[in-house]
């Protein structure tokens, strides 16, 4: 193929370089992958209101979460076993992520401690997500580790009790390879059926009283990821998170919930000024971003989308398809009529097809 020009080519290239399980994993969703497709579908059904004769000029994608300022409103999304995409995982992500200007998601499920990671990226902000796990000593210390690494939030995904049910990797009996490494697990991954061995490491007892203990063990902000519902976005603020990230895990949970762009609304309104809201699942325009920010959403995160570009062609692909997504952000800022993310509003956007805003 010739020079990938956008999101979508860096996933053909991806896919043709992948083998079939691990594109599998990464590309599925669970049960019929109707929320995975409706996660991108979301995106058409909005549509852009740019207003002109604005001075557009100078224009700049950086925006700040919880304080830290990035060059995009774009994070990355914490993803499980980034070596399955390049030999270097997770070190070669962080590398990309940082000289983009924003910040990279370490997930639980990763092949470096949160100490190594850190040693590839010093002095570029990091964020923690954190699979609970039902060996709480263990999970204590992996904390003390997130903190003394010098992390700078710390994710808690709430939508996985249990792994959803990905029937592509179930049909491909797909498995790890055995010298994947998991230093953050309390228990080695079972190599054959690692999506049972995955519901193990996760207390699915935790509820919200919970978040108590987790608080003394850890002082970061904390972030709620997997929140859906205006319920539980009051209840996010009540107990103190700093933020929340809408989604539904890329469409790897509960098939049939909705889009995350189409949950959005509600959990905003319901978090009003007390957090800060993210959102993630089926970015993969600069457009679909600037949606994002007009239905209030403070910045978004990337799962997939950096992933081809990991897949694609390691450290370097992660960064181009980051550098695209921004140059894609300030073109559309500038034809939109906008300066600045925080200057996308509701009034940005409208339904597709309706005749008000
Ligand atoms: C291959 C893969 C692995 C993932 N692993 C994790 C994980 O370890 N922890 C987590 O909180 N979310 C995980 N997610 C969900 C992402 O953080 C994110 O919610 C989702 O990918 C966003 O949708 P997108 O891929 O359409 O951008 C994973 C997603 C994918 C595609």
């Amino acid at each position: 193929m010739s020079e990938p020009v956008n999101v979508a080519d860096f996933e053909e290239i991806a896919r043709e370089r992948l083998d079939p399980g691990p594109y599998a994993y990464f590309a599925g969703g669970a049960g019929d992958e109707r929320t995975l497709r409706a996660n991108v579908e979301a995106f058409a059904r909005w549509e852009l209101r740019p207003r002109v004769l604005v001075d557009v000029g100078e224009v700049s994608a950086a925006t700040t979460v919880l304080g830290t300022e990035v060059a995009l409103p774009v994070l990355v999304a914490p993803t499980a076993f980034q070596r399955l995409a390049d030999p270097e995982g997770e070190p070669a992500m962080a590398r990309a992520v940082a000289a983009a200007g924003t910040i990279m998601c370490l997930s639980t499920i990763a092949s470096v401690t949160p100490a190594e990671l850190a040693a590839a990226v010093p002095g570029s902000p990091l964020w923690f997500q954190l699979y609970w796990s039902t060996d709480r000593g263990f999970t204590k210390e992996l904390l003390a580790q997130v903190v003394e690494a010098r992390f700078t939030a710390l994710v808690l995904t709430v939508d996985f009790p249990v792994a959803g049910r990905r029937e592509r990797d179930i049909r491909l009996a797909f498995t790890l390879p055995d010298d994947l490494p998991a230093p953050n697990l309390p228990v080695a991954l079972a190599r054959k059926d690692f999506h049972s061995a995955l519901g193990h490491i996760v207390d699915a007892t935790l509820t919200w009283r919970d978040l108590e203990w987790l608080r003394s063990a850890c002082e970061l902000p904390l972030v709620l990821k997997g929140v859906l519902t205006a319920e539980d976005a009051l209840l996010a603020a009540e107990h103190g998170a700093s933020a929340i990230v809408v989604s539904n895990h890329g469409g790897r949970q509960l098939d049939g919930v909705p889009a995350s762009l189409d949950a959005l609304p509600e959990v905003v309104e319901a978090a009003g000024e007390r957090v800060e809201v993210l959102v993630d699942g089926g970015v993969r325009r600069g457009t679909d971003v600037l949606k994002a920010l007009a239905l209030g959403a403070r910045a978004v995160l990337s799962g997939r989308a950096v992933l081809w570009g990991l897949a694609a062609a390691g450290e370097d692909g992660a960064a181009r398809v980051l550098a695209l997504l921004r140059e894609e952000i300030e073109g559309g800022l500038r034809l939109l009529g906008c300066t600045r993310p925080d200057e996308v509003t509701r009034a940005h956007v409208r339904r597709a097809g309706s005749p008000s805003v």
